[in-house]
Formats: C-alpha cells, structure tokens, sequence
C-alpha cells in the first residue's frame, strides 16, 4: 500500500489564492490533493520530477461554448492544452438543452448542428454527458434563447405570461437536474425582443436555488452604461450574483469607455454581487451578421455554411471577389461565423487587469477558421500580458483562472492547490509558456504546459491525452 498515486517533486507551487509560490512536493492520493510539504517522504507509485515547473489549480474556462465539443470531441485538447481543467457551458443565452427540434435558428448553430437539438430535458443532457466521459470539468448554464425557443412560436416579440411560466419551469427542472445558472444572449436577434422583466420572471428558481445570472448584454456599444445597470437590476430583483460575459467595449467610437464601465461595476459590487470576464484579444467572434460588420475595422470569415471556401478569407476580399459590397457578401455567406476585429487594445488590457476579471475563452470549437482563443487564452495571459507585458504578476494571473471563479461560482474544493481539494492540477514552465494560436494558424497548441491531472488522472503530459477523467459537477439545486 503506497501512501501516494503520485507525487510531483519540486515545482514552484502558486496556490491560486494570489499568494506567493512556494518551492514543495506535492503527493495525490485517488481524486485529492493529499500533500504539501516541502520534502514529502512516503511510498508512491510514480514520481514526476517537475523542479523548474510551476504548478497551480487547473484553470477554470468561465466562458465557453463547449457544450456539443464535450460530447462529439471529448478528448478536448483545445482546453487541456491550455491547462483548462473545468469549463462553464451555456454561455451567451445558448445550450443544447432543454431542445427537441429540427431547425437550427441562428446563433444556436455556434454549436448544435443537425440531430444535436434532441434532449427533452437539462437532465437528459447532463447525463448523457457524463457517461460520455469528457476530459475536463463541466459548469453548466441553462440557456435563456433556448428556453424561448421550446415555447414561443415567434421570437420577436416579449414572451407572455404563459410563456413565461413555462420557461420558468424549464428552468426549475434545469436548477434541479444540477444547472449553475441561467444566460441571456439579448444581444442576438432571437432574445433581443425579450425585455428585463421577461428575464426577471424565468429567472426565479435562481433565487430558490442560489443559481446565478451570466449574460451577453444588450448592447456592448453606445448603449452598454444602460445594458450594465439592466444586468445589475435583474441580479438585484433576483437577489442573485450576476456575471457580465465577455466585457468589452465595441467599435472605435467607445474605444476608452472601459475608464468608465469599470468604475460602474466597481460601485455596483458595494451593493450586490457582480462578475465578469474576458478574453485576451482585441477581436471579438460570433455570427456574421451584416449589422456587426460596420464597427469592425476589418472582418474574417470563421466559417461559411453556404461557401466553406471563404473560411478563413478576409470579407473584404470576398466582396472583391464577387464584385460586391460587404453587405451582400456577407448575407450571400450566411449562415457564417465571423472575427470582428472591435476593440482597443488598452480597454482589453485595462480590462483584464481589473482585480475582479476572470478568464474566459468565449472559444468557438466547431468554427473551420475559428478564432484563436480557442487554443490560446490561457497560456496568452501567463505568458504574453503577465510575463511578457508585465500587465499583472504571475500568482494574479493564476488567481484569475483559478481561486476566483471558483470561489464566484461556488465550486467546492476547486481552485486552490490545498490538502483535501480536488488534484485538478497544471505544471507549465514560466519562461516558455506561450500562446501559439494566431488568426492566421488559430488552431496550433500553446508551448510550456507540460504536465495537467484532472480529478488526479494524468491527462495530459509529453503531448498525449492519456485519460477523461472530468466530471459533470451538479450545482446548487441538485438533490
Ligand atoms: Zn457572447
Ligand atoms: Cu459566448
């Protein structure tokens, strides 16, 4: 009898909470973190020498759209290699589930396709998931477009009473069978025409249950001082923490208005719970839409259902092509994803370094070009704005992805490296760790992340995956 299943010798421990490393072993015994000491004796079945190496928590993805890709490509190296070991689905008010139905309404394709809108229920799904056995950790939201989906015959307008009482419902169900949370995309044509208290009335099994609220605001542009108080004042009616996705600010007319909404939600946070995330690039990716184009400075195709040539080709140069302006093009593409290059590069930055901001990828795994957070967030904000920009030290950037969002979503045992905690576990080398994922290549594995356990099962190490030992983790609703 060992005392340990492994036993990492010598990295450089940070521990997530934001304090400084320290040089340890550290031993783990079945799913647990067993040991920390600085020389720890014992028997183990395997040592891996890993002095020079820095370890942490596994990183939290807070915002992903991994909810077919878990299923249909449950090695998922697009996270491992990053050192994601946990990733929150659901995102952007779309999830597979509760849907049965043929037709896929735009923005659902971002990730169901053909034969995946098929679960009656949240439980369904989330069983169905777990026996699929994926490599990492999975949060799941309910997604409010989806849920307006199941019983409105038309979208665009508020949802009655009826309506509202059976989303609620869904919602119930979902909040039961082990859901987070509820998103909102109001952003997209498909919720758009859902008004605040549309959202309050579904929303109510969050306060019975302590789920939280994460939306893709209305208006990330002119109007996002209005879409920022609309999501305090549902997390408030709700008495629920909100978490406001992806913040960023769009088109050059508001470049530098992260001055301003990040002392709004800074005051907010006296009062009432709120989060936020983003990821680490100053372009943003969803469906192309001809409305979206005109506050880009330039556009990349991401995919193309009716040309998939176009993949990865500027629009401009499709327009060129066919003669035609971008407008046109773009319609002719659809349904299409596309890279909006929007944002200012200091909002991005100032953004990120803002004490409370987690990490999330917003990543888009069933896009052909897609763009390149999906394979570089993580290792980008240890290596490019940490190490090589010095936005934020090292036990910062960790705690980003790490003991922050799982004290903020209330994972339990996660996001820490201590004695008991779940051996969700990444060992990567500071000097090398790096992004290799580009707009160009988007879809190459970072560098400097050599070794990542989940739930303590080697998943990854020397390149290969060599285990799916994720877990569906049930929230706060579950009996
Ligand atoms: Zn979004
Ligand atoms: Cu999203």
């Amino acid at each position: 009898m060992s005392n340990f299943d492994v036993i990492l010798r010598g990295g450089l421990i940070i521990d997530g909470s934001g304090e400084s490393g320290r040089q340890a072993d550290l031993g783990i015994k079945d799913d647990r973190i067993a040991s920390i000491e600085t020389s720890i004796t014992g028997k183990c079945e395997r040592e891996i020498d890993v002095s020079g190496l820095t370890l942490a928590p596994g990183f939290i993805d807070v915002h992903t759209h991994d909810d077919r890709a878990l299923m249909s490509a449950p090695a998922m190296l697009p996270k491992l290699t990053q050192g994601v070991t946990t990733v929150v689905i659901g995102n952007c008010g779309i999830s597979l589930a509760p849907l049965v139905t043929e037709s896929i309404v735009a923005p659902l394709d971002l990730i169901a396709e053909e034969g995946w809108l098929r679960y009656p229920s949240f439980s369904a799904y989330l069983n169905e998931l777990e026996k699929t056995e994926p490599a990492v950790n999975v949060v799941s939201l309910i997604g409010h477009t989806t849920l307006r989906m199941n019983v409105m015959d038309d979208l665009n307008r508020p949802a009655n009473e009826s309506e509202c009482e059976q989303m609620k419902a869904l919602v119930d169900e979902a909040m039961r069978a082990g859901a987070w949370g509820l998103s909102t995309g109001t952003f997209y044509p498909p919720a758009r025409a859902a008004p605040t208290e549309e959202i309050i009335a579904i929303g109510a099994p969050l306060s019975r249950y302590g789920g939280l609220y994460a939306t893709h605001m209305r208006n990330e542009a002119e109007h996002v001082m209005d879409s920022l108080d609309e999501t305090f004042l549902i997390g408030r009616q709700l008495g629920v923490r909100v978490v406001i996705s992806h913040h960023k600010l769009a088109g050059l007319a508001h470049h530098g208005r992260s001055v301003e909404t990040l002392a709004h939600i800074q005051a907010a946070m006296h009062t009432q719970p709120v989060s936020l995330d983003c990821y680490p690039y100053n372009a943003s990716s969803t469906m192309l839409h001809p409305d979206l184009i005109e506050r880009a400075s330039s556009v990349l195709v991401a995919w193309s259902t009716a040309h998939p040539e176009f993949a990865g080709k500027l629009l401009k140069d499709v327009a060129e092509t066919w003669a035609c302006d971008e407008r046109t093009a773009a319609l002719r593409l659809a349904p299409a994803g596309a890279i909006y290059f929007i944002m200012d590069e200091e909002d991005v930055r100032r953004i990120l370094a803002f004490e409370h901001t987690m990490v999330g990828s917003d990543g888009l795994p069933h896009d052909a070009h897609p763009h390149p957070r999906l394979w570089g967030t993580f290792p980008r904000v240890l290596g490019h704005y940490s190490r090589d920009v010095g936005l934020f030290p090292l036990e910062e950037a960790i705690r980003k992805m790490t003991g922050l969002p799982a004290s903020q979503f209330g994972l339990q045992q996660r996001g820490l490296l201590r004695p008991g905690y779940f051996a969700d576990i990444v060992a990567f080398d500071h000097n090398s760790v790096i992004d290799a994922a580009t707009f160009e290549k988007p879809t190459t594995p970072a560098t400097g992340i050599q070794y990542v356990f989940v739930n303590g099962k080697l998943s990854l190490g020397s390149g290969a995956c060599d285990a799916r030992t994720g877990r569906v983790l049930r929230g706060p609703g579950w009996m």
